[in-house]
Parts: C-alpha cells; sequence; structure tokens
C-alpha cells in the first residue's frame, strides 16, 4: 500500500497555505500519497493514520498559531502510548521575520520532535520579502526530502 503523508495546517491570509500546497506537490512526486488538512478538520485518528506528519503554521507572537496549538495539546493522548514515536514529521512556518520564524519552528520541532519522538526533518521558514518562486522550489524540496524519508 502507497505510504501516506499528512500535511496539517492553518492559515490566516494564505501564505502557511500555499507552502502546504508546494510541499504536498514535492512529495507526491516520489509518489507519496498526500493528505492535505486544514486543522480544523484534522483529528487525533489523521495523525495515527499516517506514516508521516508535517505541520504549518503562520507565526504568531514568535510561536504557533492557538489552533495548531489545541491539536498539539489534543495529542497528550497519543503521547502516553507513544502513539507517534519513530513516524517522519516535519513542520513549515510563514512570518513577518524569520527570526520569529524560527522561534515557531523551535516550538514544532520540540513538540513533535523532543516530545513525541518523531523523526523530524528540521523545519522551513518563509519570510515577507522573500522571492516566491524561490519559496516555492524550497516548500517542494522539503516535501521530496520528507518523502524520501518516509520511503525509506
Ligand atoms: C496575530 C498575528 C501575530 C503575528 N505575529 C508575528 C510575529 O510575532 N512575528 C512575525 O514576524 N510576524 C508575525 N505576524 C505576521 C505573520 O506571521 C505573517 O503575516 C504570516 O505570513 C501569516 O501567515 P498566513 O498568511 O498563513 O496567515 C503575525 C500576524 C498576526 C495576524
Amino acid at each position: 500500500m502507497a505510504k501516506k503523508l499528512l500535511i496539517v495546517y492553518y492559515t490566516g491570509t494564505g501564505n502557511t497555505g500555499r507552502m502546504a500546497e508546494e510541499i504536498a506537490k514535492g512529495a507526491e512526486s516520489l509518489g507519496v500519497k498526500v493528505e492535505l488538512k486544514r486543522v480544523e478538520e484534522c483529528g487525533l485518528s489523521d495523525l495515527l493514520e499516517a506514516d508521516g506528519i508535517v505541520v504549518g503554521s503562520p507565526t504568531y507572537f514568535s510561536n504557533v498559531a492557538w489552533q495548531i496549538k489545541k491539536l498539539i495539546d489534543e495529542s497528550i493522548e497519543l503521547y502516553r502510548g507513544k502513539q507517534l514515536k519513530g513516524k517522519v514529521g516535519g513542520c513549515f512556518t510563514s512570518s513577518g521575520t524569520r527570526r520569529d520564524g524560527k522561534d515557531c519552528i523551535r516550538m514544532l520541532e520540540l513538540a513533535f520532535g523532543f516530545h513525541h519522538e518523531m523523526k523530524i526533518v528540521p523545519g522551513i521558514v518563509r519570510a515577507s520579502g522573500d522571492d516566491e518562486e524561490e519559496t516555492s522550489k524550497t516548500c517542494r524540496r522539503y516535501g521530496m526530502e520528507i518523502a524520501k524519508q518516509i520511503l525509506s
């Protein structure tokens, strides 16, 4: 059966959503089945069923948006039995500044890498003013890197 990547994200004004779509294209190009979900329609069972999970959030006050934090806090259910341990993981953010975006990435890597013990591919930041074409390429390459990890 084809390996499955869940890309779950929140976006307020569309930037993080566009990153999600490009990451999906990158992963799909290597034959991984991608499920792209807004966080509002994502439940814990979606996390459990996926072989890999990539989480995206806009940077809000150097952190994740509350919609993403809500999912992280709910994932305590899966933490107790270490049910996400060993899955491939990744994260991405769209931010005004790269510095604040890195803080947001750190939060996501801590939640999914340090606490859930997923195998994290270091997250990526898009900052305001970044070249759109370059951002698309970075996102596609990131999707491919995640896919390679899932398939290995
Ligand atoms: C409530 C709020 C808080 C924000 N906080 C930060 C911040 O701390 N640092 C920063 O660089 N940009 C901040 N921004 C800018 C967003 O990170 C930026 O516009 C991002 O691209 C939004 O992504 P989206 O289009 O996916 O919603 C903030 C925006 C909002 C609406």
